[in-house]
């Protein structure tokens, strides 16, 4: 295997990328009010602002598509697709979805109630919204090392602590939490997978108490590949075993498939329980399209039959979490803070300690994501002060959360080491000089503040 740890593919097609200048750069910036999200894409050069949707897809599933059976009702590319994710979930009933949010949708609509609790790892933003605008309360349990952005390792930072979920059990009774949601690998706090034993833990607790779980599972073979290579037991198991044994545990999952799914476009939602099943039918026919294809083209379908399996391939995962490996070591050598150890799809510098002298209420991640940006044309996200800031709902006093980062989100099979390289080297020089920079001035945030982070604009300090 010595000489075999390069990429598991080769390159059949290209898409061409454009090289703006630094003054070019500072324009469009402006233009955009300093918030990524306002960029055009055609004036990024490495695109680093997301991992969804954005995969590159083989020849054998761009061949697929010819495939596509676009009947209205019982399309064989559905069955394809039904038989291939019951081979990754090991679960019986699947129903298709327009992207993972609907599936979202569905799943808060079924599983949260209004004044019950929602306990999650950390619960992604799709779903909060869906369970805030039914009146639910979703709280993040994640344990107090997966919390803040660290470099102290801990090969599971995903997990739930399973003392704060027994204390909320205790505290307000089982009879007002109506679901747990596992989160893999956990999105928010760095793509940090959560453990076999944590899964199985927290599912016989929930089971206990009659309070079902559900696995959301955007990365759920990137989770399966940590679980090989971390967790006693499991070095010799092959990944779609260890996948089908996550989900053994839980009665429902969804399934953002623009990630794992090495789709550009699609969702699951999937569950063994067959009166479940049914109202997703209902909810899908209502919100989303016939049960059988669910907002997606039969072409679709048959991309993302063929996608997951090659997602839960061996020598992918391993291609692919090395190159984020190598992009965080990468950043490493130039003593680039960044939550450790690197995660699934991406790598997280720490915003704070990269910008000692920018305080949360001058957004320090925000100021880093303008500055890769206007150096090498590289586009990240933040996930920090602006994403997950809110207010006190009585006074309206800016609350600051936890995590304060920088995603660099890696697309799947579509930059190469040496993109990995402007971007280590760009983050270095400007490490380098760190001390120059200031912070920024949020200007515009509409009216819904846990989505202003997508529409913000910002002025520099
Ligand atoms: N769940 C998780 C864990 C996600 O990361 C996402 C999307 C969704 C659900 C929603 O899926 O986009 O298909 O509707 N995450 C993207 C991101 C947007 O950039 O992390 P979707």
């Amino acid at each position: 295997m010595k000489y075999m740890t390069a990429e598991p593919f080769r390159i059949k097609v290209v898409e061409k990328l454009k090289k703006s200048t630094k003054k070019e750069r500072l324009e469009y910036l402006k233009t955009a009010q300093y918030n990524a999200f306002r960029l055009k894409a055609e004036n990024v050069y490495v695109d680093c602002l997301t991992d969804s949707g954005t995969s590159a897809m083989s020849n054998e599933q761009w061949s697929a598509l010819m495939l596509g059976d676009e009947s209205y009702a019982g399309c064989k590319s559905f069955y394809k697709l039904e038989k291939s994710a019951q081979d990754v979930f090991g679960m019986p009933y699947i129903q298709p979805t327009h992207q993972g949010r609907a599936a979202d949708y569905i799943m808060a609509q079924i599983y949260a109630k209004k004044g019950f609790y929602a306990i999650g790892n950390m619960h992604f933003d799709t779903f909060r919204g869906n369970a805030e605008m039914l009146g639910a309360l979703a709280v993040d349990y994640v344990i107090n090392e997966g919390a803040k952005a660290n470099d102290q390792y801990h090969p599971f930072k995903g997990n739930i602590d399973l003392n704060k979920m027994q204390s909320l059990i205790d505290e307000k009774g089982k009879e007002n939490i109506s679901v747990v949601i596992i989160t893999v690998t956990c999105n928010n706090n760095g793509g940090q997978p959560v453990s076999m034993q944590n899964i199985r833990e927290v599912s016989t607790l929930a089971k206990k108490h009659d309070i079902p779980v559900v696995i959301d599972s955007a990365r759920l073979a990137e989770n399966a590949y940590f679980i090989q290579q971390r967790e006693e037991g499991y070095k010799n198991t092959p990944i779609k075993e260890i996948t089908r044994e996550m989900f053994s545990y839980c009665e429902t999952a969804t399934m953002s498939a623009k990630k794992d799914g090495m789709v550009n476009m699609g969702g699951l939602f999937i569950t063994r329980n067959k009166e479940v099943f049914e109202v997703a039918n209902q909810l899908a026919i209502a919100h989303e399209g016939f049960i059988t294809y669910g907002g997606l083209s039969g072409r679709d379908l048959e991309a993302l039959a063929v996608g997951l399996q090659e997602g839960c391939e061996e020598s992918y995962l391993e291609y692919r979490t090395n190159q984020v490996k190598y992009l965080g070591d990468r950043l490493k050598e130039f003593g680039v803070p960044i939550i450790e150890p690197t995660g699934g799809h991406g790598v997280y510098v720490d915003g704070r300690k990269f910008f000692p002298q920018i305080p949360q209420s001058e957004f320090p991640s925000q100021r880093l994501v303008v500055a890769l940006y206007e150096e090498a044309g590289v586009r990240a996200v933040e996930l920090g002060a602006c994403a997950f800031g809110s207010k006190d709902p009585e006074t309206g006093a800016p609350i600051w959360p936890e995590l304060e980062t920088m995603r660099i989100a890696i697309s799947r099979r579509v930059y190469t080491n040496s993109h990995m390289d402007v971007i280590a080297n760009a983050l270095g020089d400007i490490y380098k000089n760190r001390e120059k920079y200031k912070g920024m001035k949020l200007v515009y945030e509409g009216k819904i503040t846990s989505l202003r982070h997508f529409t913000a604009g910002f002025e520099l300090l």
